[in-house]
């Protein structure tokens, strides 16, 4: 297995192995890696001949300080999990002055209004980190595909709108959410959860699910009254938002319209720890 820390020597070495025929798949992470993760590595491999992981703990997309300070860092774990595919994969995972030469700071970007709301509203500046490490990224490695999970709904969307606007010839891959099997959907936060709250905090998909059937037959803004009850009602997970949205334009639903496409979203707490999830309704 290769491991890359610095561009120069992954480019060199990119364009040592790739040829025009050759398609180049990347899947960016910030390591501790779980199924989720290694399911979007899977497809890669799956639609690629040549497959990289970045693992790159990105400073400028935490609001929370003490979050970044927490995050797990798990290389040699990572590796492992990563050896378990039937397919040799290229890490990088950048020095940090390689992705911030000069000063840590994030760009600012105009994403059409799509980071206003919920995870943007909650977390100040956050996209424009996200949006600043995944074009240093994006633009280093120049994928022809790059896989990004739905488990992150609003991030997805904000990519595929990054790509558009800075003319990437890189095909943006949305993926499934993989979930524990108690629904709950998987995520290196959930390892801070009690063996308790980590069962309790299944209620989640469960209320999601519940959600997507009462959306059949009720108006959205019943549904999140609905949602905002059962969680007051549910002492140990705090609603931060519960929100139905359009899929495509995250737009708030006035009134449902055939042939558009509807997701909930939502963020909770369980013992301090941040949780969202999402699914679609129709
Ligand atoms: P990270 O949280 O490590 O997630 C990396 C990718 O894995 C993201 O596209 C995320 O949506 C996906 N993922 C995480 N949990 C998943 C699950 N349970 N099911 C499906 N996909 C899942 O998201 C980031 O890192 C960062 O913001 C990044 C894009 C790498 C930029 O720093």
């Amino acid at each position: 297995m290769q491991l890359f820390r610095t561009k120069e020597k992954l480019k060199a070495y990119l364009g040592s192995i790739t040829s025009d025929n050759s398609s180049l798949g990347m899947v960016p992470t910030m390591g501790a890696l779980h199924s989720g993760h290694l399911k979007l590595a899977e497809r890669a491999v799956h639609e690629n001949d040549i497959v990289l992981v970045s693992i790159f703990v990105n400073p400028t997309q935490f609001d929370n300080k003490q979050d970044l300070k927490k995050y797990p860092k798990t290389l040699t774990q990572d590796k492992e999990l990563l050896y378990s595919l039937d397919r040799e994969i290229i890490i990088f995972a950048p020095l940090v002055t390689e992705i911030y030469p000069e000063k840590v700071i994030s760009g600012k970007y105009n994403f059409d209004g799509l980071d206003k709301m919920m995870e943007g509203e909650y977390r100040t500046g956050h996209f424009d980190g996200v949006g600043t490490v995944v074009e240093a990224l994006l633009t280093i490695v120049m994928p022809n595909k790059a896989y990004f999970g739905e488990k992150d709904f609003q991030q997805l969307q904000i990519i595929r709108k990054l790509v558009e606007k800075l003319n990437l010839p890189i095909a943006i891959i949305g993926c499934p959410i993989v979930r524990e099997a108690t629904g709950l959907a998987m995520s290196s936060r959930n390892e801070r959860l009690s063996n308790r709250l980590r069962k309790e905090a299944a209620f989640i998909y469960k209320s999601l699910l519940e959600a997507k059937a009462k959306f059949g037959t009720k108006s959205a803004n019943y549904v999140v009254n609905w949602a905002q009850k059962e969680f007051d009602a549910h002492s140990d997970l705090k609603l931060e938002y519960f929100s139905i949205r359009t899929s495509k334009n995250l737009k708030p639903v006035v009134r449902k319209q055939d042939g558009q496409k509807y997701r909930a979203f939502i963020a909770v707490y369980a013992e301090g720890v941040r949780l969202i999830d999402n699914i679609a309704l129709n």
